[in-house]
């Protein structure tokens, strides 16, 4: 446990998404410092440390992760690796007693996750799943007016995530299946399955289909996931998530109706974060901004909190590990043209190691 002084940070992975880890260790600089950054782009460690070094630090640079696991003075590792390397650095970095926050999706599938898990329980070290739309305030509000009865029954939930991927993202990494893990689902719209989650409860069967539209992005991967998922409780919901479309930026609507009501993120568009509708009643708007980059704050707050033994996880891997079985199932479902049933929830800090996959 660290409590006298600032947690130490190696950024490994100095890429597209490290920026805005950066930022939010930057508000944290009482508590957290970045004190490497690790990427195998010398270019991109270098540029990464100058943009800590404006929340005045001084990071030293390194290409190797071994030098990372074998520096005693680093007590976590902020993983922004591509999608097939979470699961070998995480468990690599618990075995060296070193704190893990690990980027979305957690692994490549059930097994790799439930192995990041057992490591990090046996060193004794958190396992932070790194996904900041749950994080984010709208959604946090809305699961707790949810869960204070603003709607009444769930009866369903729909949810949009369209936007343009930019074609450089997908050059290397995300457009080779064997390591991205699959395509626009695995990639974007887990972000959505996970706020599904959030605030409709365990899903456990799921229904897809996929289309592929944009070869640049990768030769077998999906650009657009439509997805028909039934809850435990009773109540159904459906994902659109596509990343072929010019329409918006990459804010998702999503909405929850109940039997009292409804609730929506980002109803309008600007102006209208989180909407509360009530029978009768004009639209209320809770919180005015989506504000989905507050996400990334909230959750490396949580993290250091929960590395210096002073605060719960946000987004716990258990939560990372269900989301990659919903993607996996609707996978198979696509594959298959049939409802993919998934087996109910099995926790393995629960007393449950054996990786449940998914069944038809
Ligand atoms: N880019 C986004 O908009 C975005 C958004 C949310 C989450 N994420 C997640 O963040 C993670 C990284 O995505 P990205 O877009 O930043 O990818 P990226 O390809 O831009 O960056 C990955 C970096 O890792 C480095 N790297 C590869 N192997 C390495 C190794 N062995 N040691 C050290 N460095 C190594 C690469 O050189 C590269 O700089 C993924 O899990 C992704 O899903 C990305």
């Amino acid at each position: 446990m660290v409590s006298s002084r600032r947690l130490k940070v190696a950024l490994v992975g100095c890429g597209d998404i490290s920026g805005r880890h950066i930022g939010a260790f930057g508000r944290y600089s009482h508590a957290a410092t970045i004190a490497v950054c690790c990427d195998t782009s010398i270019e991109r460690a270098q540029h990464a440390a100058a943009e800590v070094a404006k929340n005045g630090d001084a990071p030293r640079v390194t290409q190797s992760y071994q030098d990372v696991l074998s520096d005693p003075e680093i007590d976590a590792v902020d993983l922004c690796l591509p999608h097939h390397l979470h699961a070998p650095a995480a468990i690599q970095a618990a075995q060296a007693g070193k704190h893990v926050l690990c980027e979305k999706p957690l692994a490549l599938n059930v097994e790799e996750c439930d192995a990041m898990i057992a490591a990090a329980e046996q060193a004794g070290v958190v396992l932070c799943h790194g996904e900041p739309m749950r994080c984010a305030g709208v959604v946090m509000r809305a699961a707790a007016m949810i869960a204070e009865g603003a709607i009444g029954r769930i009866m369903g939930l729909q949810a949009t995530f369209a936007y343009w991927q930019r074609p450089e993202l997908n050059t290397g990494w995300r457009g080779n299946r064997h390591e991205s893990g699959g395509g626009h689902l695995m990639d974007g719209g887990i972000h959505i399955i996970d706020v599904l989650r959030q605030l409709g409860g365990e899903i456990v069967a799921v229904q897809a289909m996929l289309a592929h539209y944009r070869p640049e992005l990768g030769a077998d991967s999906e650009d657009l996931a439509l997805l028909n998922l039934r809850y435990a409780e009773g109540h159904c919901g459906q994902l659109f998530a596509c990343h072929a479309t010019k329409s918006r930026a990459a804010s998702p609507l999503v909405s929850v109706f109940g039997d009292a009501g409804s609730l929506s993120v980002e109803a309008f568009g600007p102006g209208n974060g989180l909407v509360l509708f009530k029978p009768g009643e004009a639209p209320q708007i809770q919180e005015p901004d989506h504000a989905w980059v507050d996400g990334y704050e909230r959750l490396i707050g949580s993290f250091i909190e929960a590395a210096t033994g002073s605060g719960p996880l946000l987004a716990t891997p258990q939560d990372g590990r269900e989301n990659v079985r919903v993607v996996l199932g609707a996978y198979r479902s696509a594959e298959t043209g049939t409802e993919i049933t998934l087996d109910t929830p099995s926790r393995p800090n629960q007393g449950d190691l054996s990786p449940s996959d998914v069944q038809e």
